[in-house]
């Protein structure tokens, strides 16, 4: 044999194929060489169709006149074992006994945290079958014999004579309890209610490994509030019900109520969780998530240590407070933050003129400010993350440069006291409103050789979406296509899925704005702008390209850079532009050869930024800004793909809007 694979055989004769004469040939590369992917075990399993008539009676039937068809298979054949229900009724006495240990189902044993390479292959004589492995995805990397670009699915759908690898890893099950609730906190010595989970802000780290289960019991004790959990960066591949975005994917969680989360880490890397449920976010309640590398592979970049520091900025004001003032007329704005936190530490000036006594105290332990206390000559990875509400942070490590190899730095520390204060007052960072070494550093990240993953040459889609600010009725708002966007009621997942079609505004919004009379460099006049609660309906598989397109605010010579995120996929950022996208000239100067992949991206003042991402992931997806008040204002929009490929929707999800009394606890 010439290619290592899987291959099989079976009986080329007659129809005596579907009577079991059938099996599987693998081939191993010659020594020395190893495939593209790791694994621990080998093992195949071979589906299969099963009739309890005869080939020849199959046979006889199909070439006879009248003609008749061999019917639907009685069973299914995992591996040579299925169950047929031997109560059925008809069935002579004696053929049929459940306790036949020839019967016995198909089990595979697994150790876990080992990889095996399940060689999967269908002989059926008929039927095409979907195979699913409950509390797993399936990453395919052969097919038929050949290598492929590795590929995600929680449904293989695989027809008579197809052959696919999939390796399957039985993570670890990691299970947590959390409880979240307002509790007065310090983190800046100014007391504040913060809302936390299990007493802490941020709250406690998720440390997995890919192909790991993550359980979150979370209990909502805010008395008052509702609540939901994003989990920002993991792609909830079959699992989009446990997104966590309020009005898209589920609805909220009420105050006393539990929710479980419940979904597997399939890649590793540095994620982050949060609440995503009005302006939540900024009251605390977010960490971070660190899925580490399967047993035997390792990163392209070595440390001795690992460390989480998720920066923040923090608001004496409540969240409620602050949505009240975004939405009154007149417009009452956030304003600028009272703090940076890192990792939930900060310092405000408890001398500032103003603060009332009792409640500012700077000598509070809870605000010790963030050290890490590092050993000389170790590397520490430092997985650095940003949540703020508002601000775009430049961050720097005072006699340091950083080395960015992912999203995630490395360096080496100088000798210094753990104790002792960096030596100098920080020195000046760029200006905030300074764009340009903002723009050169989105254009300095490119994928890392070994990592390369192209994105697909083509597009079959491509949505080009204005920025703007508006005001709508009175109120300020920030729209896209001069669409500003509402959530609403019923969340589009379960109104989608269970046809409640006054649920949303059918009406999808538009692909694009008027390219030849909109000045993006000044004063929008927008008459026209309005609320919407459509979405893009995305076809399956196909690719998009979407271009974010900045323009001026509604003060003269001001433009804003707002950070888009996208939920459930990666997307390559293939481009980056000043000034107005233009559809026929740049996308020539894509950058298809080694664009990184992300899920959040900036898009910089009067510049735009083109994405590319495959629609393949069933679900509905919110795509919006990352600043929380932006959002809050209506800057996002919605993706729906694939949705008929989805199972039936848990209902813990449900209850909220038209899905009153869907809620079976
Ligand atoms: Cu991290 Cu929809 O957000
Ligand atoms: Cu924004």
């Amino acid at each position: 044999m010439s290619c290592p694979g899987t291959y099989l055989y079976h009986a080329h004769y007659g129809m005596q194929r579907e009577a079991g004469l059938y099996g599987s040939i693998r081939v191993s590369l010659p020594d020395g060489e190893s495939e593209p992917f790791w694994y621990d075990y080998d093992k195949s399993i071979i589906l299969a169709d099963w009739y309890h008539a005869s080939t020849y009676e199959q046979a006889a039937g199909l070439s006879s006149i009248p003609f008749v068809f061999v019917g639907e298979p009685q069973s299914i054949l995992i591996q040579g074992k299925g169950r047929f229900d031997c109560n059925a009724p008809g069935i002579q006495a004696g053929l049929c006994n459940a306790t036949n240990p020839e019967c016995t189902p198909y089990a595979l044993t697994v150790i876990p945290r080992k990889t095996y390479r399940l060689r999967i292959g269908s002989l059926t004589a008929l039927s095409a079958l979907s195979f699913e492995i409950e509390g797993h995805n399936m990453t395919v990397v052969e097919v038929d014999g050949h290598y492929v670009e590795p590929f995600v699915v929680k449904n293989l759908f695989i027809y008579s004579g197809c052959l696919f690898t999939v390796p399957l890893v039985e993570g670890r099950v990691r299970h947590y309890k959390w409880e979240v609730k307002y509790e007065f906190k310090s983190p800046d010595c100014y007391k504040k209610l913060a809302i936390t989970i299990n007493g802490r802000t941020p709250g406690p780290s998720i440390i997995a490994q890919q192909g790991d289960t993550i359980i979150v019991e979370l209990k909502n004790s805010l008395i008052t509030e509702n609540v939901a959990v994003h989990w920002h960066g993991i792609r909830q591949v079959g699992t989009p019900w446990f997104d966590g975005s309020e009005g898209v994917t589920q609805c909220p969680i009420l105050p006393g109520d539990s929710f479980v989360y419940k979904f597997v880490v399939d890649r590793p890397g540095t994620y982050l969780y949060h609440a995503h449920y009005g302006m939540q976010r900024e009251a605390g309640l977010y960490g971070s998530i660190r899925v580490s590398l399967p047993d035997g592979e390792s990163e392209p970049f070595w440390y001795d240590y690992d460390r989480s520091i998720i920066l923040a900025d923090w608001y004496h004001a409540s969240t409620y407070e602050q949505a009240a003032g975004l939405s009154s007329i007149p417009f009452v704005w956030v304003r600028e933050p009272q703090s940076i936190l890192i990792q939930g530490k900060g310092r405000f000036d408890c001398n500032a003129p103003g603060i009332q006594a009792g409640l500012c105290n700077a000598t509070n332990p809870e605000c010790t400010p963030y050290a890490l206390t590092v050993i000389p000559q170790k590397i520490y990875r430092l997985r650095i993350g940003s949540l703020t509400a508002l601000s775009a942070l430049s961050f720097e490590i005072e006699g340091h440069n950083m080395t960015v190899v992912e999203a995630d730095a490395i360096f080496n520390y100088y000798p210094n006291h753990p104790r002792r204060n960096p030596p100098t007052v920080p020195p000046p960072g760029p200006r905030w409103n300074d764009t340009e070494p903002r723009l050169a550093q989105s254009i300095a990240m490119k994928s890392h050789k070994g990592y390369i993953h192209p994105p697909p040459q083509t597009s079959d889609r491509v949505i080009v979406m204005l920025n703007t600010q508006n005001l709508i009725n009175g109120n300020v708002r920030w729209s896209i296509n001069n669409i500003s966007y509402n959530l609403p009621h019923t969340p589009y997942l379960i109104a989608l899925k269970y046809n409640l079609t006054h649920a949303f505004d059918p009406s999808p919004p538009p692909d694009g704005y008027n390219f030849v009379n909109y000045d993006i460099y000044s004063v929008a006049k927008n008459v026209n702008a309005t609320t919407s609660t459509g979405i893009y309906r995305l076809k399956f598989n196909t690719t998009v390209d979407i271009i974010l397109q900045n323009a001026n605010i509604r003060t003269p010579n001001n433009s804003e850079t707002h950070p888009w995120h996208l939920h459930g996929h990666d997307f390559w950022v293939v481009g980056y532009g000043k000034g107005k996208f233009d559809k026929t000239k740049d996308p020539k100067n894509y950058n298809l050869v080694n664009p990184i992949r992300k899920n959040t991206v900036a898009v910089h003042p009067y510049g735009w930024t083109a994405l590319r991402f495959r629609a393949d992931n069933p679900g509905v997806w919110a795509f919006h800004c990352h600043i929380e008040s932006h959002f809050f204002m209506g800057m996002g929009v919605v993706f729906e793909e694939g949705i008929e490929k989805l199972g039936s929707l848990p209902t813990s999800i449900m209850g909220c809007g038209d899905t009153k009394g869907f809620h079976r606890p």
